[in-house]
Parts: C-alpha cells; structure tokens; sequence
C-alpha cells in the first residue's frame, strides 16, 4: 500500500488569551483539539462542521501559515518539524490551497496573468514563454479561454474569479489540494458547476483533496471518507457511503437531517428537534465531558463529566459518542429527558 500524502496526528492549535498591562495570558481558546486525518494519493478527504469549529485554522496550520501548539504533521511520510528549508519549499508546489473568497484571495491590481505566474516564478520557473504556455493550458483546463489572462479580477464575475483561483492552485501541478469553502460563496447555480469542474480535475491530475465545507450535502459527490468536525474535535468519520447510510453521531444525524436547509442559509423546523437550541461551544470555554453534550438530546450525567472515547463501528468508520447508534435506534430509545421520538425515523 502506498504512503499517505498528508497524515495528522492529535494536532492542536490553541491561542492565548492575554489582558492587562503586563499581557499576562488569562485564558485559553481550544480552537482545534486534537485531530487526526489521513489523505492517500488522489484519495478526496472532506472536513465538515459549522462555521467557527475551527476549519479555516485547520488548514492554515497544515499550510504552515500557522504554527501547531501540538501535534505532528507528515506530507510524505516526512515530520513537518524536520523537514530542511528546501524540502519544505518541495512540498509547498505539491500542496495548494483554494481559498473561499476569491473576491480578496486576488490581487485586485494584477491581471489574471501575473496572478498565475507568481507561484511559477516563486517555484523557480524563468522561462516566460514557458510561463505564459502553462498558464494558459490551466486557464483551459478550468474552463476560461486563454484570452482571460490579459484581465484584471474586477472585470470577472464571481465565477469567473473563483475558476482563476482554482486555476492558480492548480499552475504548479500539485497533488494535494487544501480547498477550503471553494464553493459557499458562490450563487447556488455555480456551485454545481465549480464542484463539477473540481471533480474533473480530481480525475485528469489524480488529485488528492482536503475539502471543507459547512454542509453535508455538497461533499456527497466529491468524498471519498468524511470527517464530522465539533468545536476543534472530529466527533465522527467514515468512508462517505457510511456518514450517509449508517451514520453513528447524534450530531452528524443532525447534520445529515438538516444538509439541504442549512445551504440555503435558513434552519427547517426539523432542526430543533433534535438539536438543543443554543450556540455551538466557546471556544475559550469548551464543554467538560463530551463536548457536543450542551447541544445534545442524549446527553446524560456521563456525558458531561466523561470525554468519550474514539468507537470503531466498522473498518474505517469511527465515532465519539458513549451512547454511538444510529438515528432510528437514538429514537427508538429517545432523549434522555424521557421523551421519546425525538429523531424522525
Ligand atoms: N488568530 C486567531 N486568534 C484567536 N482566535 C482565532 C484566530 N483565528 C481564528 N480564531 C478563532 O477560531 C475559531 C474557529 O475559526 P475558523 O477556523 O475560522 O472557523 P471555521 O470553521 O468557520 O473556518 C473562531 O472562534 C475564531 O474566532
Ligand atoms: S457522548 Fe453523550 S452528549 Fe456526546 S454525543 Fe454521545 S450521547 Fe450526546
Ligand atoms: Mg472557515
């Protein structure tokens, strides 16, 4: 068997909270707590949670953009942490990022052209005849005609600018891909055509991918395994068929029975009736125990003082949950102040 491209092991990432005169550190915000992921080559890996759960921070320190608090990251089989200067640069044309808003991801001032090249000249590529042929075979390649790369940002529509951006990570030819929100900013009509573009371009390179999104219902097509992700933890994943069919975490239930309603930014009544009204957790101040349980219709006294441990339900499909089942027995048992029914079954 091959040797993952990218493999995480129990990464933190905590910010200190500092106040007064001397900047003395008061508290903590456990933005992202101890995660774990393993992406094979061309393999599509999705991380999916609400907004503020810590994605975006995620990627930022797999980009190295950010330091870990702790944790170990392997591209290649290699520690991040020993990787020499020059290694790290290797990496760096192998893995890419496409950022949610394309919008201010481009330099307003630089045409599509500049944009494109820069990652080119940056990896070491002198040759400018050689710099505009792959350019403009990459703006084929996501659907733009060569002449796009004489405009600037602001003459492109939405879609346009987030094909550049897909464009621009895909220059240097990489074979990891962290994607982060590619689609959410984009109009319900385009968000079909971008994940499908990605899809094909996952074929053509033999891309592996690292996609986030808020919503259970856009990484359907794209992933192969799925990782459920809860206030910096990863509460369930599983190969994609499983998080569908078989899922074993109240909150991924949640997340499935609420995926077409929470794209269109609005909440159905179903919603709450499985889900504790309330905010996701503080990151400064997370829940003892399981840190779903203030949200959690199940939640009883172990839940709250008990962190649960990782469950294998089946070969690659875990879930933290003390009580893990499926939604139809999680109903059939019903809430744990005593009223049953709670999941539509
Ligand atoms: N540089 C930072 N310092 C302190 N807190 C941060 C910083 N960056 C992000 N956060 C906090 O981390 C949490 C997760 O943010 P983010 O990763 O952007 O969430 P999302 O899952 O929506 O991408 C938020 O509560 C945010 O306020
Ligand atoms: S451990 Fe308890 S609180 Fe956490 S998800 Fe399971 S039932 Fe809910
Ligand atoms: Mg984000």
């Amino acid at each position: 068997m091959s040797e993952p491209i990218l493999k995480v092991v129990n990464l933190k990432k905590h910010y200190p909270i500092r106040k007064g005169m001397f900047n003395k550190q008061v508290a903590t915000r456990y933005v992202v707590d101890g995660v774990d992921i393993e992406i094979m080559p061309g393999e599509t890996v999705a991380l999916v949670g609400e907004s503020g759960c810590g994605k975006s921070v995620l990627l930022r320190v797999l980009l190295g953009i950010e330091d870990a608090t702790e944790g170990e990251i392997y591209y290649y089989g290699k520690n991040t942490k020993e990787m020499s200067k020059q290694e790290s640069r290797r990496i760096r044309k192998k893995v890419q990022m496409i950022f949610q808003d394309a919008a201010s991801a481009l330099h307003p001032r630089f045409t599509v052209m500049e944009s494109l090249s820069e990652p080119l000249l940056l990896g070491g590529m002198k040759n400018k005849r050689e710099i505009e042929k792959r350019v403009c075979e990459t703006l084929e390649k996501v659907g733009m005609d060569a002449s796009y790369r004489f405009r600037s940002p602001g003459s492109l529509s939405g879609g346009q600018r987030q094909r550049v951006l897909i464009a621009r990570s895909l220059v240097e030819r990489p074979e990891l891909i962290l994607a982060d929100e590619p689609i959410s900013a984009l109009d319900v009509s385009l968000q079909a055509q971008v994940l499908n573009l990605l899809m094909d371009l996952q074929d053509e390179y033999k891309l592996a991918m690292l996609f986030v999104a808020h919503d259970l219902a856009v990484v359907r097509q794209i992933a192969n395994y799925i990782m459920i992700v809860y206030a910096g933890h990863i509460l369930e994943a599983a190969p994609s068929s499983e998080i569908y069919s078989n899922a074993h975490h109240p909150y991924t239930q949640v997340l499935l029975e609420s995926a077409p309603s929470i794209s269109r930014g609005v909440r159905n009544e179903d919603f709450h009736l499985n889900l504790k009204v309330g905010d996701a957790p503080d990151p400064a101040n997370p829940p003892s125990g399981c840190v779903f349980h203030t949200r959690c219709v199940y939640a009883d006294e172990r839940c709250r003082t008990e962190v649960p441990e990782k469950r294998e339900i089946s070969p690659g499909h875990y879930a933290c949950c003390h009580k893990a089942k499926t939604a139809k027995e999680f109903a059939q048992e019903g809430c744990a102040d005593g009223k049953g029914g709670c999941v539509k079954s």
